[in-house]
């Protein structure tokens, strides 16, 4: 690899996870599969494209592993106790800051210890890449789990460029100011040379916060350090291989899958579908009771339609996600035991994870894709619905409150709070003219085509590699602070 030359690496990626996890099943046998969630998704074809390092957690507990190659990418593991998993990783990652900065749709917990693992790993993860990275590197620290990184590692290595992007949103102020660690955070962050969000509004709230909390001058998107660096907040809409997408859409294995999916639906009119992490963000309740509704109220008849959900297992040891998953089931249960009749269960729900492939499939088999948080940083599942759908059908549903809401501005909207108003949007998704929905899908499609994930990992790189202005004019922003 050309970025590897003696060991060391000049592009190196920084996320808690690797892109594959080590699963060691009952029988012992080890096996590497896909990781989780939209992160992985996006910056995996961003590495096999520039070369360089991934560092990350491999999955497991109290294993150390050597770096490795795979599939063409090179991984450094670092790893984690079982402890630290616990602390850091399910606790404050998981059972702090992810429902804090998603609106606290679920109670953000405090807790002294969590925080001191997260100090902990996060200097762990800045000293792995301190040995890895090649003098001047370029280094990219990838979200929440790591927003101490830029400035532990900056200490180390001052010779790098440190980027850092955050995949989840920024939380208003409001919200933020209850954390205990706050001013710690934003200090952590501000190592960095450039602090990407998914958003405008989130990289305000960042530079306010910095000059409120912290008290460093800004003006506009940057922040003035009083050691001469500057900052920059900016935002990058993050995307997926959007090409890469589409060909396997094509493939004659994914047409013929779609078929057979639709086939064993009962060959329905409509097929509507839902794909998330099971999550408390993701709004799974709130669009189950609406299509559990439109069935019941007469709307639609539920021999002519099937919601298929695919839930993927996350997080399974934090309580706020078992929780949930009883919850889902017996939601699910309910809906088809009230509505359903013999051999037609209005809702298909799967608590699994499938291949690319299948994914596809399902894709191309639904009608109405459904895409409903309460809160997401981006959702590249509806991008990646978008891009399958080569010709021009179907149609999306997709919450405000999801980044990709600013994007794809020819979705059917929705605010997933309101049922009434989401039961309506199901209703005139499905009920739609052909010609009206290929008309939106076609411009959702050129925006998902144009700007992909090469456009967000160029536009990110240009400007963390863009030579800085000169400091002097720096410190003397028009207009003060
Ligand atoms: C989101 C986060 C990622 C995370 C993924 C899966 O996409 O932004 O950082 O990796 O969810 O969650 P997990 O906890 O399984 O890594």
């Amino acid at each position: 690899m050309s970025t590897m030359a003696a060991g060391l690496a000049e592009f190196v990626v920084i996320a808690n996870r690797l892109p594959v996890d080590r699963f060691i099943a009952p029988d012992g046998t080890v096996t590497w599969r896909t990781s989780p969630g939209g992160l992985v998704t996006a910056l995996e074809p961003v590495m096999r494209r520039k070369g360089g390092a991934w560092i990350g957690w491999h999955g497991a507990p109290d294993e150390k592993l050597k770096p490795f190659e795979h599939d063409g990418l090179h991984l450094v593991p670092v790893p984690l106790s079982a402890q630290e998993v616990e602390e850091y990783y399910e606790g404050f990652s998981n059972g702090t800051l992810w429902p804090l900065y998603h609106d606290v749709i679920a109670p953000p917990e405090f807790h002294r210890e969590w925080w001191d693992s997260y100090v902990q790993v996060n200097q762990r993860f800045a000293e792995k890449a301190a040995r890895v990275a090649r003098r001047g590197a370029v280094v990219w620290v990838q979200d929440y789990q790591l927003q101490l990184v830029p400035t532990m590692l900056r200490e180390l290595r001052p010779d790098l460029r440190i980027g850092f992007f955050l995949h989840i949103p920024f939380p208003p102020r409001e919200l933020f100011q209850q954390l205990p660690w706050r001013r710690q955070i934003l200090e952590g962050l501000t190592g960095a040379d450039l602090v990407g969000f998914q958003l405008p509004g989130a990289a305000q709230n960042f530079v306010r916060l910095v000059r409120e909390r912290v008290g460093h001058k800004t003006h506009r998107g940057l922040i003035y350090l009083p050691d001469g660096r500057s900052v920059k907040a900016s935002a990058y809409p993050i995307s997926i291989d959007a090409h890469g997408f589409e060909q396997l859409a094509r493939t004659p294995g994914v047409d013929a899958r779609a078929k057979e999916i639709r086939e064993s639906l009962g060959s329905p009119k409509h097929v509507l579908l839902g794909i998330d992490r099971l999550d408390y963000t993701k709004g799974l309740r709130q669009r189950l009771r609406a299509f559990g509704e439109i069935i019941r109220d007469g709307s639609i008849d539920v021999d002519d339609s099937v919601f298929v959900q695919v839930a993927t297992p996350s997080r399974e040891r934090v309580d706020q996600y078992r929780l949930l998953r009883d919850d889902i089931d017996r939601l699910v249960g309910r809906i088809n035991g009230d509505v359903g009749r013999i051999g037609q269960q209005p809702i298909t729900y799967l608590h699994a994870s499938y291949p690319r492939e299948e994914m596809a499939a399902l894709y191309r088999a639904a009608d109405v894709m459904v895409v409903t948080p309460l809160r997401d940083g981006m959702n590249l599942v509806a991008k990646e619905y978008v891009a399958c759908r080569y010709d021009d059908n179907g149609a999306l549903v997709l919450s405000e409150f999801a980044g990709a809401a600013a994007e794809l501005r020819q979705a059917y909207r929705v605010n997933p709070y309101d049922i009434n108003g989401m039961k309506a949007a199901l209703l005139e998704a499905i009920t739609a003219d052909p010609r009206e929905n290929s008309r939106r899908m076609k411009a959702m499609r050129k925006h998902v085509v144009d700007h992909d994930i090469d456009h967000w990992a160029t536009a990110f790189l240009d400007d963390l590699t863009a030579p800085s202005e000169p400091h002097d004019k720096k410190m003397r922003p028009p207009g003060g602070s």
